[in-house]
């Protein structure tokens, strides 16, 4: 049976204190932690680049993924690399070819990630199903934190479940947007395994009791369905 994994986004971290904040979701024990990169361009909202990483990397061992929602990654694959993170997420909308930037990922050491806005269609996903090692479906619009979970995306998700379990394929399904313990159950049903979340863990006031219950309430499902 799978493990659920919680990645918590910093972007809805306190910016005055981002070592600190990481280290609390540390000890409540999630996985890795969630990157929000924005360009102002691909999203209205501009956030963080490699320089802020490379300092808050001293924080801690846990993976970084970082969420390039960016027009043009291209260019910043490597400094973010050289900023210390493990994995990659660029958005299927830009005007790349997905498996070119998998690769540029890849040729860095890195693992790759393809991003999905709510109303962009898988299209042609057998192409890339086998390439990047992870998929992020996004379960909000992309920007901004603290937004409402959007179901539509549901379908997606298993659509890429289903394919995964036909082809055998490493991919590993990822949601973002929206989601706390009332969401999580949807997503990992459908097929998700592991769960970003911003606002549910650090708007909360016992960020450890957040933590294991939005991954309790999305393992709950796994075990059901076994049993
Ligand atoms: C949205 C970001 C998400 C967001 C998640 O643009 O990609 O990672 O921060 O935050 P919540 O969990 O608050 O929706
Ligand atoms: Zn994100």
């Amino acid at each position: 049976m799978a493990i659920i994994q919680i990645y918590p986004s910093i972007l809805a971290a306190d910016f005055s204190c981002l070592c600190t904040e990481i280290r609390r979701v540390e000890k409540a024990g999630v996985d890795g932690i969630h990157l929000d990169v924005m360009d102002a361009h691909f999203v209205p909202n501009l956030t963080f680049g490699p320089v802020v990483v490379r300092h808050i990397r001293k924080c801690t061992d846990l993976p970084f993924w970082a969420h390039l929602m960016m027009d043009d990654p291209g260019p910043y694959l490597e400094p973010f690399q050289k900023s210390g993170v493990q994995g990659i997420f660029v958005h299927l909308e830009i005007n790349s070819e997905p498996r070119a930037m998998c690769r540029q990922i890849h040729s860095l050491g890195l693992k790759a990630g393809l991003a999905i806005n709510p109303e962009t269609p898988l299209g042609d996903f057998p192409l890339w199903i086998d390439s990047f090692e992870r998929v992020l479906v996004m379960t909000v619009h992309p920007g901004f934190g603290g937004q409402a979970f959007m179901t539509e995306p549901l379908e997606k998700i298993r659509r890429l479940k289903s394919a995964v379990d036909t082809t055998g394929a490493e991919l590993q399904i990822e949601v973002d947007g929206g989601i706390d313990e009332h969401t999580a159950p949807s997503v990992v049903e459908a097929g998700a395994e592991i769960l970003v979340a911003g606002s549910a863990i650090f708007g909360a006031e016992d960020l450890f009791s957040a933590v294991q219950n939005i991954r309790k309430a999305g393992q709950n499902v796994l075990v059901k369905s076994k049993g």
